[in-house]
């Protein structure tokens, strides 16, 4: 029988059974315990918790995310820590969000849909065996057959979709689920394991500010359910929708949102272009924002896509005034190389 482990997170109620190769943050979840966190593979820091009393081990915690430093003084990741020996831990960020959170599951299903939406880029949609409660803005990590390696795609679909699950993504060559996976063996028909929902990249309650969302190339993914669930549930006043591409084949859903921002006069769709002039905005995504809002004051932003992206648009937002606070943002961080136990 495999070997368990207690963990207590102080200030809480929260005493799991964890088994030893379970890290913390996927035993807590599994209970509806929030510990935030955002990438779930290491590489954002977000996730960091005090060792109290007990033993992790780290796993491949990469150095520039948990310091030499850190770990001696008892810091640990809990994305990637798991228990030695009963432990109890404090978890550096709030427990307490205010936002309502579901529980992580395993999932199965069977894909329905696969089809190239741009260039490089799949629309992968996936009909579960049962039903996945979760926030506009959140992903799954689907498992790569015959690996048990999990990686992070966002949920395109409204929570309302509970059943049908709808990914954008794009292509990593020479990557392990996209080059060695989705863009190859996987067709419709095939059956498909996730776990999720996870991260804290999320739109839920109505808020009186308006909007401003940015997406870089399949970044648009978390975008588009934030999008079908703040139209459906009227959350926020005004939506201006970014979506930045270098050339026109880089776009998909351009129809879609569209008509969708014809039929709903508070949003406003701005797709932009970089390296193609067309009759659209013409530039980098966060030049058009610039170019458009003389002042962010008072306003919010989501941001989603590759780190360079989302670090130009944050600082395009703070020069507009925009406070840091509103600035939300989920960054689709490469996972990190494996490396042995320490
Ligand atoms: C929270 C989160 C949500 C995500 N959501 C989405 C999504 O909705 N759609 C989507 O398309 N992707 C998304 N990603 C990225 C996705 O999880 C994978 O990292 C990506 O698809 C590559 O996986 P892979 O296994 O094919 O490549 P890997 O085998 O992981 O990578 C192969 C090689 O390429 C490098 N590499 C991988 N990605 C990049 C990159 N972007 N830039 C530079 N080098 C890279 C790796 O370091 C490695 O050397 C998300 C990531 C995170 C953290
Ligand atoms: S490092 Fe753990 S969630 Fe990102």
């Amino acid at each position: 029988m495999d070997q368990t482990h207690r963990v207590r997170i102080a200030g809480t109620d929260t005493d799991l059974s964890v088994a030893q190769d379970q890290p913390i943050l996927d035993a807590a979840l599994r209970a509806n315990a929030w510990i935030p966190h955002s990438c779930t593979q290491g590489t954002c820091g977000t996730c960091k918790l005090k060792v109290l009393c007990g033993a992790v081990d780290h796993h491949g915690s990469p150095d520039y995310t948990l310091t030499a430093e850190e770990r001696s003084s008892g810091l640990a990741l809990a994305c990637m820590a798991t228990p030695r020996t009963d432990v109890t831990v404090e978890p550096i960020g709030a427990v307490d969000d205010g936002v309502p959170h579901h529980p992580l599951r395993d999932y199965t299903g069977t894909v329905i849909q696969l089809d190239d939406i741009a260039a490089n880029t799949r629309r992968l949609v996936v009909e579960l065996d049962t039903e996945m409660t979760f926030n506009a803005g959140q992903y799954s990590e689907l498992i790569v057959p015959g690996t048990g390696v999990g990686r992070q795609y966002s949920m395109a679909n409204p929570p309302s979709e509970s059943r049908r699950l709808e990914f954008h993504v794009k292509l990593t060559p020479g990557g392990l689920a996209t080059d060695g996976w989705i863009f190859s063996s996987l067709s419709v028909g095939d059956p498909i394991s996730l776990r999720g929902p996870l991260g804290q990249f999320n739109l839920v309650a109505e808020q009186p500010q308006p909007a401003i969302l940015i997406g870089g190339g399949t970044g648009l993914a978390p975008l588009k359910s934030i999008v079908q669930h703040s139209l459906a549930h009227q959350l926020v006043p005004e939506i201006y929708l970014y979506h930045g591409g270098r050339r026109r084949e880089d776009l998909y859903d351009f129809e879609y949102f569209t008509a969708l921002s014809e039929d709903n006069a508070n949003l406003h769709y701005r797709p932009a272009l970089s390296e193609e002039t067309w009759s659209g905005a013409n530039g980098l995504v966060t030049d058009v924002v610039l170019e458009d809002f003389s002042s962010c004051k008072g306003m919010s932003a989501y941001l989603c896509g590759p780190p360079a992206m989302i670090e130009a648009s944050v600082k395009a937002l703070k020069r507009r005034r925009m406070a840091p606070r509103l600035i939300f943002r989920e960054e689709f961080t490469p996972a990190a190389t494996p490396k042995s136990n320490s």
